[in-house]
């Protein structure tokens, strides 16, 4: 009843032509059984449907989840009816939560003809559009690329994807007008037209082919100083000279050592080749270039005509966790906006506080395990310290000792005592010490491991790049 003229124009508007071509927010437990795994290899992980490990709402965080570490995905899903490119804009949207804290994962979605065979499906099976983050390292990116004429186009300028642990919404919308907007959490990250931020066209001018550089046209930006003239005798200055400081040596013998000759040194007044000065040329007129005229070949034809006919996951991953979720495709912004809002961003700040507090714990939970490790160093350093000062006392004994303490132990009883009590206190002090010892080493290995592995698990996913 309150709706008025304006609104209900919108809607009549968006209604017309408005279709949704694929939908999915994994609400349903069968949600997985669209998605058909590739038998393009053998190795392919393992999807599943989880909230993730944390999440704001434990039904709606659900969506498809890469559960296995370093591992390569290929999946698709058809849409409910193949979507004409030629006739429809573009909006494709979803979220990707990299719950796992990512070091290196792609999460982006690739839009598959029709004609595409699933089980064949693999990195190089063409498509029309693939969108969305990728990130390996310092290097994160959103990825734009649209494939024109059998050829995939990435973005001159890529934009930056967020590496965080909360679900971010990713949008691509391309219209017929050949304007583009790629929207991250529903702002605009990048606006713009193809032809300026995709090399996919021809250059819109070209030089005028017909030009030529005029015959009077100087292009020298210097030339010599005719005012600059050589010296006389400039030519005759040697390279060399006798040495003045040179003397003949005492003992040099004429008739056995030959003529003395004085060694030749570098002559300081010799300045090398003489150069004429050069100066700025006051007729420079720069850089010769023929007019731009527009380039007579320029098309933007064949632009995004192919059909869609499959949604496509075509991802590697070194650490499992990412969560696909809230997928849509269709030609009407205003259905994915309100998809998303229903999905996405009722639950957003939900889902920052949970994290926080999370966060907030497991801060909490380092601190103590690290206070509770420096007493342990601290009792540690300290029993060692004494250890090293009983040590230095009662240091080097000789040998013999010991039968004389053999003899000392029948004469008096009352110091051998003193020596056991002695002995079994440093025995105890010395186990603390092992033990303490043996702990360090235990953390030590599990730390090499750690850092082994994930090592292994880099150098695999660079072997993977290449
Ligand atoms: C990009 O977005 C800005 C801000 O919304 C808008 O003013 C501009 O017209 C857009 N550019 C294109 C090419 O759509
Ligand atoms: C979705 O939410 C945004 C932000 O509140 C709003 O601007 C937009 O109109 C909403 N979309 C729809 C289709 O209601």
């Amino acid at each position: 009843m309150k709706l008025n003229l304006l609104s209900l124009a919108t809607l009549f508007v968006a209604s017309v032509n408005s279709k949704i071509f694929f939908q999915e927010d994994f609400s349903s437990e069968d949600s997985l059984s669209r998605w058909v795994k590739s038998e393009s290899r053998k190795d392919i992980g393992e999807i599943k449907l989880t909230p993730g490990e944390w999440s704001a709402d434990e039904k709606n965080s659900i969506g498809l989840t890469l559960s296995e570490d370093a591992r390569f995905y290929a999946y698709s899903a058809p849409l409910d009816s193949p979507m004409s490119l030629k006739d429809n804009d573009l909006v494709l949207q979803f979220t990707v939560k990299y719950q796992q804290n990512i070091d290196c994962g792609g999460a982006y979605i690739k839009l598959l003809p029709p004609t595409a065979d699933p089980k064949a499906f693999n990195g190089d099976s063409p498509y029309s559009i693939m969108f969305g983050p990728d990130v390996c390292g310092a290097d994160s990116k959103v990825h734009a690329i649209i494939n024109h004429n059998d050829k995939n186009n990435e973005m001159i300028k890529k934009p930056l994807a967020l590496k965080d642990q909360l679900t971010h919404q990713y949008t691509l919308v391309i219209k017929k007008d050949k304007t583009y907007e790629i929207r991250l959490d529903n702002s605009i990250l990048r606006n713009g037209t193809i032809a300026e931020d995709w090399s996919i066209f021809p250059p819109k001018e070209i030089s005028d082919p017909s030009e030529t550089k005029p015959a009077d046209w100087d292009d020298r930006k210097t030339i010599p100083d005719v005012t600059d003239v050589k010296p006389e005798n400039y030519d005759d200055i040697p390279k060399q000279i006798v040495d003045p400081k040179a003397e003949k040596p005492s003992d040099w013998d004429d008739d056995m050592d030959g003529d003395w000759e004085a060694p030749l040194i570098d002559n300081p007044d010799y300045k090398g080749e003489w150069k004429q000065k050069q100066i700025d040329n006051p007729d420079y007129k720069g850089e010769w270039a023929a007019k731009l005229i527009p380039n007579p070949d320029y098309t933007e034809e064949n632009f995004l005509e192919q059909s869609v006919g499959f949604i496509g996951i075509d991802v590697w991953t070194v650490k499992s966790g990412t969560i696909f979720d809230n997928i849509i495709l269709t030609n009407d912004f205003e259905e994915a906006s309100a998809f998303g809002n229903k999905t996405w961003a009722d639950y957003v700040q939900k889902e920052i506080d949970i994290k926080k507090k999370i966060d907030e714990e497991e801060k909490i939970k380092r601190e103590e395990e690290e206070s509770i490790r420096k007493k342990q160093a601290e009792k540690a350093q300290k029993e060692e310290e004494e250890m090293a000062k009983l040590e230095h006392v009662e240091m080097p004994e000789p040998a013999n000792d010991e039968k004389d303490l053999e003899l000392e132990d029948e004469l008096k009883p009352e110091a051998v005592n003193a020596e056991a009590k002695k002995e079994a206190k440093e025995e105890a002090k010395e186990e603390a010490k092992e033990e303490a010892k043996e702990e360090a080493k235990e953390e030590a290995k599990e730390a090499k491991k750690e850092t082994k592995e994930h090592v292994k698990e880099e150098k695999e996913a660079e072997k993977d790049e290449l």
